[in-house]
């Protein structure tokens, strides 16, 4: 996925201009938030109003938006703007102008002031992508680290057949998903993630549990496979659905299941997210047959279930990394520094009470990081999903600078 990251997307005056469309549609769909830069050929081929429409944003075309006023379109502004800029297609006019510097047009001053990195998937006749002054200028641009996407061979739009077909807006978007995931700290690690709550049995059809409803796991294994980390999701009963090939999931019902899996795999962790809602009690004895309601009153003698952070805490090894989560309703922030020392974590995620639109059955949430050394920072009132961004977002900065 690409969620946080900015493409801007060049078009220069090709007629594989149309596939820009797909791409952007492409990237939309990886999360990416999308501009466009176009040439004035380019809007001979493709419509503006159709990019700005599948980019919800308004595409940038001339220098000055607005001949009356003088308001003009930042190029600088573009530039430094995104996280990546992909000219898409790239015609052999527009490679020549990129290695001169020929800024006669908005795209072109976009490419002199962009600091990001750059790709460019070519479109042209095979004889044009075969001359040597394009070969040349795709050399000097690939010399300046310019990432350049191959174009493919087939039918082109002059009838002949040959290389010079920009490639599939797929396999662009696929490249691009590539490069960023390279840059991930969490690439290729292992995180086991716990989530949900547990229902402990009293008998074969009630349980003891809470109104956790599994969000939180499900959403914390998505963004961290969305990094290319390799996630293990043990989690309590939930309907939340897991859709990522990188993502296991191991179904549990009780804090006892769970300690099971956790302790299973651990060791071989680089990263542990324990958000599931355990239970911190369980009925002594479950019975085994539906109990009937024969007496007056029932007792239910409840004893202390596992704690399955605590645990792997204890038995953290040097190097791996641990989160736990802590739902506090007083001394909000001297229990968690408690709690943080007392489990050995490396980052206490704080959720509030105390705030609307906090807590259990929101779609918001508002916390903070508790680490050691006092350190605590703590977060507006946010959406869940932007939330776990965040606790990632730490724990990538914090083995970054490990
Ligand atoms: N946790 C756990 N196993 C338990 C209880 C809690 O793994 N049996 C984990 C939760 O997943 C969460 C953190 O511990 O990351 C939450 O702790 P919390 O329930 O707030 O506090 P407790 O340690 O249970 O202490 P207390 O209820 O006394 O505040």
């Amino acid at each position: 996925m690409l969620s946080g990251k900015k493409i801007l997307i060049g078009v220069t005056g090709s007629i594989a201009a149309y596939k820009t469309a797909y791409l952007i549609r492409e990237l939309i769909k990886l999360e990416a938030e999308v501009k466009v830069v176009m040439t004035k050929a380019s809007s001979d081929f493709i419509s503006p109003l159709t990019l700005s429409t599948l980019s919800k944003n308004p595409v940038a075309i001339d220098f000055v938006k607005d001949e009356e006023t003088g308001e003009w379109e930042n190029h600088v502004e573009l530039g430094l703007w995104a996280d990546l800029f992909v000219i898409a297609p790239a015609s052999a006019n527009s490679l020549s102008k990129l290695v001169s510097g020929n800024a006669d047009n908005l795209l072109i001053a976009t490419y002199l002031s962009a600091k990001c990195p750059v790709f460019i998937a070519p479109a042209m006749d095979l004889d044009m992508f075969k001359h040597f002054s394009t070969k040349e200028n795709l050399e000097k641009l690939v010399a300046k680290g310019v990432h350049i996407i191959e174009p493919t061979s087939g039918e082109l739009a002059s009838g002949l057949e040959g290389k010079g077909r920009m490639e599939e807006p797929q396999v662009i978007a696929q490249k691009i998903h590539e490069f960023f995931m390279k840059d991930s700290v969490l690439r290729g690690k292992k995180v086991l993630i716990t989530g949900g709550p547990t229902y402990e049995a009293i008998d074969p059809v009630r349980f003891v549990g809470n109104h956790s409803s599994g969000k939180t796991g499900v959403l914390l294994a998505d963004e961290c496979a969305k990094r290319g980390a390799e996630v293990i999701l043990i989690t309590g009963p939930t309907n939340k659905k897991v859709k990522d090939p990188n993502i296991t999931v191991v179904r549990v019902h009780s804090a006892e299941d769970m300690m099971r899996e956790v302790e299973k795999v651990w060791a071989a962790q680089d990263i542990g997210i324990f958000s599931a809602a355990v239970s911190d009690y369980r009925p002594e004895v479950a019975a085994g047959e539906k109990i009937k309601k024969t007496d007056d009153s029932l007792t239910i003698k409840l004893v202390k279930n596992p704690d399955i952070l605590m645990w792997a805490g204890q038995h953290k090894k040097s190097g791996q990394y641990l989160v736990g989560f802590a739902l506090e309703t007083e001394n909000e922030e001297v229990n968690g520094f408690k709690k943080l020392e007392k489990k050995n974590l490396d980052l206490l995620v704080l959720n509030s009470l105390r705030d609307e639109g906090a807590g259990f059955g929101h779609d918001t949430n508002k916390v903070s990081f508790l680490k050691k050394g006092n350190n605590i920072q703590s977060f507006e009132l946010k959406e869940k999903t932007e939330v776990m961004r965040d606790i990632v977002n730490e724990i990538e900065a914090d083995l970054k600078s490990a």
